[in-house]
């Protein structure tokens, strides 16, 4: 086993007790030193992890830190892969960033990104990302999918299906899909999805799947300019949300989603993002680079485009944009 694994090993041991457990003890179970045993210890204080010792008592933990860890993200996650390496950070400019320079210097496919806050949190179409610290998830994950350029959009799709599944698993609230990736509860958006990838010619080197949940954010803790159009899960719910079961569950979720689409079955993705966006048949007015087309939605394409019948002009195909759904 190595290091860190033996401190994850150690912290679960301590979790499961209510009681002072002793060095010696500790030191037979994982075949250590006592003094290594001491080590591991002290790595959990400094992660914050509060443990007691006593003379001839041992260690007992009494609290764990409010902030995210990568033990407490680790310790009952259900993944086969994302997930088993994950850089925690407290403060970050952007984790789709951190995680773009992981990936060109050979970070591999599940490998995640968490921050507790951003200083430049990136949006869609250039916008900024607002990332206050302590409350949100802020989350990147690399991926290197076997897939031609055209289908990454499809990525986001399954991102955005994934998030929607998980936070309607942890917290029973299903929010509904905005295309292409908004997550949205009674109209207000709750979090996005920000997909970046790395190519050559025809070929990809890996993409980055950015997810930002606004999680525990009070009320009135935002900008004026987005107060009115965002909310987060505790302003909904009136009550906190473990971001780490969130977290974990998204994970799951996203491997599960992942594995279907690798094995050709995006057709339930899209199926699935249909049924969760409920646009389809509605009447949408989407704009892109001063342009608007309105029309009725059909649904997506294979590639994850969005298919609008105008009036006039037939069936317009639109892979990037902001849509309005209704009431034009
Ligand atoms: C959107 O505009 O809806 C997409 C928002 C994506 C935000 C997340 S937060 C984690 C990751 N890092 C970033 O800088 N952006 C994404």
């Amino acid at each position: 086993m190595i290091m860190v694994e033996v401190t994850g090993k150690i912290l679960d041991l301590l979790r499961d007790q209510d009681r002072y457990l002793s060095g010696a003890t500790m030191s037979k179970i994982f075949g250590i030193s006592r003094s290594a045993i001491w080590k591991h210890i002290s790595s959990l204080r400094r992660e914050g992890y509060d443990i007691v010792a006593k003379p001839a008592g041992g260690y007992r933990l009494i609290a764990i830190p409010s902030h995210l860890t990568t033990w407490e993200l680790q310790s009952g996650l259900e993944t086969d892969v994302f997930g088993h390496t994950m850089h925690t950070l407290y403060e970050v400019s952007s984790t789709n960033q951190f995680a773009f320079q992981l990936a060109l210097r050979g970070g591999e496919e599940g490998e995640v990104v968490v921050a507790e806050s951003q200083t430049r949190g990136k949006g869609r179409m250039g916008r900024r990302w607002e990332s206050p610290p302590g409350v949100n998830i802020y989350l990147s994950l690399i991926l290197r999918p076997q897939i031609p350029p055209n289908r990454i959009p499809l990525i986001s799709l399954m991102a955005a299906v994934a998030c929607a599944e998980a936070i309607e698993e942890v917290t029973t609230i299903m929010p509904a899909i905005k295309w292409p990736n908004d997550l949205l509860i009674k109209r207000k958006k709750l979090g996005g999805i920000l997909t970046e990838a790395d190519m050559e010619m025809d070929v990809i080197n890996f993409v980055i799947v950015g997810i930002g949940i606004n999680v525990n954010m009070p009320n009135n803790s935002l900008p004026s300019s987005i107060d009115d159009t965002a909310t987060s899960l505790k302003m909904e719910l009136g009550r906190e949300i473990s971001r780490v079961a969130l977290i974990q569950k998204l994970l799951s979720k996203v491997e599960v989603w992942y594995k279907w689409f690798e094995e050709n079955k995006e057709m339930d993705l899209r199926r699935r993002w249909e049924e969760l966006s409920q646009v389809r048949g509605r009447k949408v007015e989407v704009s892109f680079m001063g342009k608007v087309i309105r029309g009725e939605a059909l649904g997506i394409d294979e590639d994850g485009a969005l298919l609008v019948q105008e009036a006039k002009e037939g069936v317009k195909r639109i892979v990037a944009g902001d849509i309005r759904v209704g009431g034009w």
